[in-house]
């Protein structure tokens, strides 16, 4: 028996939404431990999709635990118009969803900043999702977040709200020009809102804690990916909680030693939405194609994904810090029909070498990536069912993937269909 882990092993979008659906069938207790509703996780079932933000992404099964840790930051009015959107499909059936009273709210006031900085930046901007997300984990830290269970405590709230309203109405007002908050608004909204949100709001220390002693399977579904991570990621283009495994222990409440397996979901190709640096970048129709054979908009903003190829220089670094134990290779089907594949290995930058992630974004841009291309396939493998019927290009890259990262698969996915899967090891299932 063991908790497994899913991560995302680059820039998000990876497809871990569609994994935590496959393992949401073995796992007991699910949890979200960081991020918000800058995430956006597809799932398709028999051709129906649905696309989740803040739930888990196992909510399409019945008779399951669903939390939202303490670790991710909840727009309380999403939460609730998921939940009621997945009940009213016939989703949840006998599943119990419970958020974090440690859990910070996303107010109002963070969404606006958050927008505005981004327009203040102009063409330097992050291209975050505008979701209030980075702005709601800086109050966190600065120690004047409004954490869920404050939302059922109306002195409290407002004492809270006093502080924090003071500050972000001399932000409004002096650096952005804007009308002040009315405090007493937020404070009633707020009241009424944790009213709606109280039968779900809970200390879910206790029952993680209850099923780590009962030995229930627990899935733990991070959210973004690893250069994405606030420390470890491309700094500044980066979301601003830890999207490692490491994240999993403090967004959840639990200790390191009850994640048993961190299985890293990777794209068989790299895409990127927002700002920043993309060694493997492919402006070009190389770059076109995977965009559109992959499908690549945002689930969450629509806006068009960068596209390029695998970067290995990343992957190991993604790797180094999140310790995987499994590999689940997704999109594999979008890499048919192409005329060869190419995989960068290192970067090289001002004539030198590099094998590792450099800290510093401006070296990061100007690296420029050291290729090996290897054969393509053009077998369609969209309903592979069986590992040993894979086209041997395929089995290749795939061999050749494993070898570099020193990890073995446990998942290929050929489709973004929940059938369109081949498990080629159970992680729950360790021995
Ligand atoms: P997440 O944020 O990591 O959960 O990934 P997203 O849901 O944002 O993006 C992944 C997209 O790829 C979604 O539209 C999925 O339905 C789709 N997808 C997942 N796996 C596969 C696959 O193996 N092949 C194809 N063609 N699409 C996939
Ligand atoms: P999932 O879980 C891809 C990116 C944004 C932006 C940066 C900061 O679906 O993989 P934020 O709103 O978090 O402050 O934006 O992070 N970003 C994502 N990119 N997938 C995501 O989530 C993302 N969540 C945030 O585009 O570049
Ligand atoms: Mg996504």
């Amino acid at each position: 028996m063991a908790n497994v882990a899913v991560i995302g092993a680059q820039w998000g979008d990876e497809g871990k939404g569609k994994v935590v659906d496959i393992y949401g069938k073995h796992a007991e207790i699910i949890v979200r431990y960081q991020g918000g509703n800058n995430a956006g996780h597809t799932l398709v079932v028999d051709g129906k999709k649905v696309v989740l933000h803040l739930i888990p992404a196992a909510a399409l099964h019945a008779d399951k635990t669903c939390l939202i840790g303490n670790g991710v930051v909840v727009d309380a009015e999403i939460f609730l118009h998921e939940l009621e959107t997945l009940k009213a499909s016939g989703y949840l059936k006998n599943s119990r969803v419970h958020i974090s009273d440690r859990a910070h709210v996303i107010m109002p006031y963070h969404k606006q900043l958050d927008q505005l900085r981004e327009k203040a930046k102009g063409s330097t901007n992050i291209g975050t999702t505008g979701r209030g997300i980075g702005p709601a984990y800086a109050d966190k830290i600065s120690r004047i977040g409004i954490r869920i269970g404050d939302l059922m405590n109306a002195s409290y709230l407002k004492s809270r709200l006093d502080e924090t309203v003071t500050e972000k109405n001399c932000l409004l007002t002096h650096l952005y020009g804007e009308k002040p908050i009315d405090v007493n608004a937020v404070l009633d909204h707020f009241l009424a809102l944790g009213e709606k949100i109280r039968p779900y709001v809970t200390d879910t220390n206790e029952i993680l804690h209850a099923g780590i002693r009962s030995k229930k399977k627990i899935l733990f579904e991070g959210a973004q990916g690893a250069l994405l991570d606030i420390d470890q990621g491309t700094y500044p283009f980066v979301t601003s909680s830890n999207t490692t495994s490491g994240g999993a222990t403090t967004g959840a409440g639990i200790p390191p030693t009850s994640v048993h397996e961190v299985i890293a979901i990777v794209k068989a190709y790299t895409t990127r939405v927002g700002s920043g640096p993309f060694p493997t970048e492919q402006l070009n129709p190389v770059g076109e194609r995977l965009q559109k054979v992959g499908n690549e908009f945002g689930a969450t903003t629509g806006r068009k994904r960068r596209c390029g190829w695998l970067d290995l220089v990343a992957l190991r670094h993604a790797r180094n810090i999140n310790g995987f134990t499994g590999l689940a290779i997704t999109k594999l089907d979008v890499l048919s029909g192409l005329d060869e594949i190419q995989v960068c290995t290192a970067y090289e930058y001002k004539g030198k070498k590099l094998t590792t992630l450099p800290a510093s974004i401006e070296e990061l841009a100007g690296t420029k990536p050291v290729y090996k291309t290897l054969k393509a396939w053009n077998e369609e493998i969209t309903d592979l069912s069986d590992v040993k019927k894979i086209p041997q290009a395929l089995a290749d890259y795939l061999k050749y993937i494993e070898d570099e990262l020193e990890v073995k698969s446990v998942l290929l996915s050929v489709g973004p269909d929940r059938n369109q899967t081949v498990e080629l090891r159970n992680p729950f299932e360790r021995g």
